[in-house]
This record gives C-alpha cells, sequence and structure tokens, in this order.
C-alpha cells in the first residue's frame, strides 16, 4: 500500500497479495506489465520462488522484477538470478521513484527495439518473397515453361505433402520440420536456372541432340546459382528449399541422375518430391516433340521407376493419389 501511494499518480499500479495472486494476475492479463516489485519476504510462496516461476515461463520472462529487500536478504544472489535492481525497506519515496523510472525506461526501450527486429525482418522477408515471385514471373514470361505446368506442379507437390502428413508416413515428421507449404512456394522456381539456357536450345522444336542435352542439363546449376544470389540459403527456409529443388530436381533415386549424382536419402527429400510432380506432368502433357499419356499409362511408368528413378514412399503415394492428380491435370 505503501508502494502504491508512492507510485500511483505516474503508473497504473496492480496489487497482489502473494506469490499465487500474482500469478493469477499475469497469466490473465491482457497487457503485461512494464515492471514487477517483488517482495523476498512473502506468505506461501517466497518472493524468491515466484521468480524463477516467473523466469521459467515464457510470456513472463522478459518483466524486469525489482525486489524489495530487507537488510539481511542476499541482493548479491538474487542479481545473480537475473533481478533488475532492488529497493530496500524503509522506502525512500524519491528514490523508489527514481528506480522504478528508470526500469522502465530501460524496459520501454528494449521493447521498442524488439519490435524494430521483428518489422525489419518482417521487411526483408517480404523483399525476398517478392523478389522469388519475380523470377518465377520471368519462367512464364520468357517460354520456359508454361504458367500452368509450374501451377500443376505445385498443386500436385501440395497433394503429396498433406498426404504423407497426414497419412503419418515416414515423412511426416521430415515435412512438418521442412515446413510443407514453403516446399510448395519453392516448387514455382525448379526450372529457373533455364533463364541461363541460351534460346537456340531452350526454343528448339524436337528433340534435343546430346550436345544440346548437356548444356540443358546445366541448368540445375545455373538455378543453384541463381537462388545463391538472393541471399544466404542457411538463414532462410524459403531459399533452402528452391536451392535444394533447383539442384536436385533431375537426381534420380538409384544415383544415375544428374548433376551430381546423389542417392536416395542423400538428395534433399524437396527435391524427391519435386522430381516425381515434374516428371508425371511432362507425362500426361503434350510437348512439342511428343503427344500426352494417358493417365493410367502415366502412372504405369512411374511404378516402373519405383525405387530406380523415384523414391519407394513417394512412388507409392502417388500411386495412391492418382485420382487427384489426374483431377489437378485436368483442371489446371
Ligand atoms: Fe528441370
Ligand atoms: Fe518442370
Amino acid at each position: 500500500m505503501i508502494l502504491e501511494e508512492i507510485l500511483k499518480d505516474e503508473y497504473r499500479v496492480a496489487i497482489a497479495n502473494n506469490g499465487k495472486e500474482a500469478l493469477e494476475y499475469l497469466r490473465g492479463a491482457g497487457e503485461m506489465p512494464k515492471i514487477i516489485l517483488l517482495d523476498v519476504m512473502m506468505p506461501e510462496m517466497t518472493g524468491r520462488e515466484l521468480f524463477d516461476i516467473l523466469k521459467a515461463e515464457e510470456s513472463l520472462r522478459r518483466i524486469p522484477v525489482i525486489f524489495i529487500t530487507a537488510e539481511n536478504d542476499s541482493e548479491d544472489e538474487l542479481l545473480a538470478a537475473g533481478a533488475v535492481d532492488f529497493i530496500n525497506k524503509p522506502f525512500v519515496p524519491r528514490r523508489v521513484k527514481l528506480r522504478v523510472r528508470n526500469q522502465v525506461a530501460l524496459k520501454n526501450y528494449s521493447d521498442n527495439l524488439e519490435q524494430m527486429v521483428a518489422e525489419k525482418t518482417a521487411e526483408a522477408t517480404a523483399t525476398l518473397d517478392n523478389a522469388l515471385q519475380g523470377l518465377a514471373n520471368v519462367i512464364e514470361h520468357r517460354d520456359i515453361e508454361s504458367g500452368e505446368h509450374v501451377k500443376r506442379t505445385q498443386l500436385y507437390v501440395q497433394a503429396l505433402c498433406n498426404y504423407l502428413i497426414g497419412a503419418t508416413s515416414v515423412y511426416a515428421g521430415e515435412l512438418r520440420r521442412l515446413d510443407a507449404p514453403t516446399i510448395v512456394k519453392a516448387m514455382a522456381l525448379h526450372d529457373v536456372g533455364k533463364i541461363a539456357i541460351p534460346d537456340r536450345i531452350l526454343l528448339k522444336p524436337g528433340r534435343l541432340d546430346d550436345e544440346e542435352f548437356a548444356v540443358m542439363k546445366t541448368h540445375t546449376l545455373r538455378g543453384k546459382e541463381i537462388i545463391g544470389e538472393l541471399g544466404d540459403v542457411n538463414s532462410s527456409l524459403y531459399l533452402r528449399h528452391c536451392e535444394d529443388i533447383c539442384y536436385g530436381h533431375h537426381e534420380r533415386y538409384d544415383g544415375k541422375g544428374y548433376p551430381q549424382g546423389l542417392r536416395g536419402g542423400d538428395i534433399p527429400l524437396s527435391a524427391r518430391i519435386a522430381s516425381l510432380a515434374d516428371v508425371y506432368d511432362a507425362l500426361v502433357c503434350a510437348r512439342v516433340y511428343k503427344a500426352a499419356l494417358p493417365y493410367r499409362d502415366a502412372i504405369s511408368i512411374i511404378q516402373e521407376g519405383r525405387g530406380a528413378q523415384f523414391d519407394p514412399v513417394l512412388t507409392d503415394a502417388v500411386v495412391t493419389l492418382q485420382d487427384e492428380f489426374e483431377d489437378i491435370a485436368r483442371r489446371h
């Protein structure tokens, strides 16, 4: 009551008579207090016990605590535990006001900093998203791939991820960690490296000869390079998936793919999924040099590649999802 009297002109003061009451108040509070004044000596729960509970709770641990101490309390120990300051009994009103004012100012300062960092991070993420979206548009505008192919492959990837997570497959946990929606977004960039392929090869009507095909294959590496220039792939899951998919979507499960000849689980999961979506769509759609295959035949070809070109678990998932895949292909 004395403290309230000292502080009430400058601050809104909430009072709790013991630790339990304080916790109930804090856990139900819409707005967290800027500061807590906590008496070491309290009935039921000591100030130190309450302090330890506060520090263990994510939503409460950042509220600064000033301890109210009597002469024989161990201030060093409380400081070491993370208390920001002390007010000694008996209270000297001027000193109480100054200490509270200092700590509230510090707290405001650190809250502002935290918010600025959060805003900057959101800004950087938005910029990256825009850059990647811009690149996806370039793919479409340069006739590298049709916008429909890009959209369909994303939808197959989404269907596969949903199924694999929902069916609690062996990949459910990994996909949750990798954040499946980000893999779907990254799929739009799988052939971005083709930006760097000369038109005479890229737009050639008909099959490529060996030398041309060798150049075409470099779109995987070019894609990795383009993504790498946008930022550090270790700092963004989105960039990480883009790079993995660009570089790895022509790898084969048996190690006979390109560019690295990676095998099985060494190929990033996102790239293994991308490969199935990409090949399925290539099979069921007409290209300049080939007719579209019936959906059933496409599934048979995919099944033949089980464990050779494709991851067996993912192949089985595509077979299970064949009606959904066909639906996507027909509709988009
Ligand atoms: Fe490709
Ligand atoms: Fe593709």
